[in-house]
Order: structure tokens, then C-alpha cells, then sequence
């Protein structure tokens, strides 16, 4: 099976940061110890009201990186103009605003086709690798193949929270349509990714997907450093993707 990616999400450092207004804790420190300890990529969103990551700390992040950021975003002018000044290795759209997520909390690619499509050209033509944050549905995923997306990125976070609920009859049943859609999108020629809510509990059934390229995971594991360490949480992470894997 094809080697499946870690991408460390780095926004909660910036969280704990903001709550007090300081310097620390630094997210671009935690983006460097998450490359040592092996994560394949780092993810940050810069959010419209800059709520955890700052201008700032993606400025730093671009000169620090060894390995790609994973620039997510909501599809707004202010960002694109961010995007194509930074060029990251890639950039992912998601939903920021209520009106603009599915029912399943994705982004709704299907009823905002055409303006998607000339929002990311850019952005591919800059050569940044587009990837679009959406619900484990057809037709979102059709509608991301059709406006050029290179990868989608299928939203976990229903299946994680059924799981957390105790509901795992809904949740086998989620599993099974994220596992139907990965194949699918897959069949359309787009790379699949996934995350959103992942831990140490609901990994495995996922990474287990063989057309998954990528997880992103920030959450879970920045709460687990407080016990463990960022490196040692980020070592059980990989550990259980590839034990999954193999
Ligand atoms: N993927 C995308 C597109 C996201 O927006 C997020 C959350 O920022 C994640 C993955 C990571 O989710 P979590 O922080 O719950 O692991």
C-alpha cells in the first residue's frame, strides 16, 4: 500500500498562545519539533479573524519549513492574495462561514461550482496543490473533480464524534461511507486525504484506507503533548497509522 502522509496541525499551539494575549507557546517551535519528530507536513489555517494563527506565524512558518505547509483557508480574496504571495507547497479551502459547509460540515463545492473554479485556477497555476475540505458525499466530490481540485480532503469529524457518543452502529456506518467515498474519489483521479476530530481511538479505521494519502491531525495531538510531550504523541500517531497500514 502506498505510504500514508502525516500532516501535524499546528493551530491549538497558537490557541494557547492567544488566550493570554503572549509570546508562547510558539507554534512555529512546535511546527519544528513535529518535523523531528517526523511529521510529513505541517498544516496551520489562518482564519479569517485570526482567532490562532497569525499573519505572522505563517510568515515564519514559510521561512523555518523543512518539510510543505499545508496552507488552509476560507475562499476569500484577502486569502488567495495571502496564498499567491506565500505560494505554499499546498493550499486547502475550507469552510469557515455556516452557509458555506454541507450538512455533513464540509465545504459546499456543489452549489458554488463555477465561483470555485476560478477561486483556486490561480492558486494551481502558482503551483500550489489544491486540496478542498469536504463531506463524505458524491456529489461534493464530483463537483471537486469537475473545478480541477487536485486532492479532496474528506471530513472525519462526524465519524470521530459518533465514536466519542458511544453511537457505533452510526459510526460503523459512517466508516463504511468514508471508506465507499475514498475509492470513490479516488476513481475520479483526485488524491484523498482526511481528518478532522482524529485520535489515538479513531485513527486506525481510517489510516486502514488505501486510497488515503494523508491524515491531518492537530487537535488530539497538541491536547496529548500536555501529558506526554508533542514528539511522544506524535510517535504513537505514526506508530498506529502504520500499524493500520500494514
Ligand atoms: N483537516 C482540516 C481541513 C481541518 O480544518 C482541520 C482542523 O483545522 C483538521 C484537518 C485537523 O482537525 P483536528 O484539529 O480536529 O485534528
Amino acid at each position: 500500500m502506498d505510504l500514508l502522509r502525516l500532516g501535524v496541525n499546528i493551530d491549538h499551539v497558537a490557541t494557547v498562545r492567544n488566550a493570554r494575549g503572549s509570546a508562547y507557546p510558539d507554534p512555529v517551535r512546535a511546527a519544528r519539533l513535529a518535523e523531528e519528530a517526523g511529521a510529513d507536513g505541517i498544516t496551520a489555517h489562518l482564519r479569517e479573524d485570526r482567532r490562532h494563527i497569525t499573519d505572522t506565524d505563517i510568515e515564519r512558518l514559510m521561512e523555518t519549513l523543512t518539510v510543505p505547509l499545508n496552507f488552509e483557508m476560507a475562499a476569500t480574496d484577502e486569502m488567495q492574495k495571502i496564498a499567491l504571495r506565500h505560494r505554499p507547497h499546498a493550499v486547502c479551502i475550507v469552510p469557515e462561514k455556516r452557509e458555506e459547509r454541507t450538512t455533513e460540515g464540509g465545504l459546499e463545492v456543489a452549489r458554488e461550482e463555477n465561483r470555485l473554479a476560478h477561486f483556486i485556477a490561480p492558486l494551481a497555476e502558482a503551483g500550489c496543490r489544491v486540496s478542498i475540505f469536504i463531506a463524505a458525499d458524491a456529489a461534493q466530490i464530483e463537483a471537486a473533480a469537475r473545478i480541477g481540485a487536485a486532492v479532496v480532503e474528506l471530513h472525519t469529524g462526524a465519524y470521530c464524534d459518533l465514536h466519542a457518543e458511544g453511537k457505533f452502529a452510526e459510526r460503523d456506518a459512517e466508516l463504511q461511507r468514508l471508506r465507499e467515498m475514498s475509492a470513490f474519489a479516488h476513481s475520479l483521479g483526485l488524491e484523498v486525504h482526511a481528518g478532522h476530530g482524529l485520535t489515538f481511538d479513531t485513527v486506525g479505521p481510517v489510516a486502514a484506507f488505501p486510497e488515503v494519502r494523508e491524515l491531518n491531525i492537530g487537535h488530539f495531538l497538541i491536547g496529548e503533548a500536555i501529558f506526554v510531550g508533542l514528539k511522544p504523541a506524535i510517535h504513537e500517531m505514526r506508530r498506529l497509522m502504520n500499524a493500520a497500514r500494514a
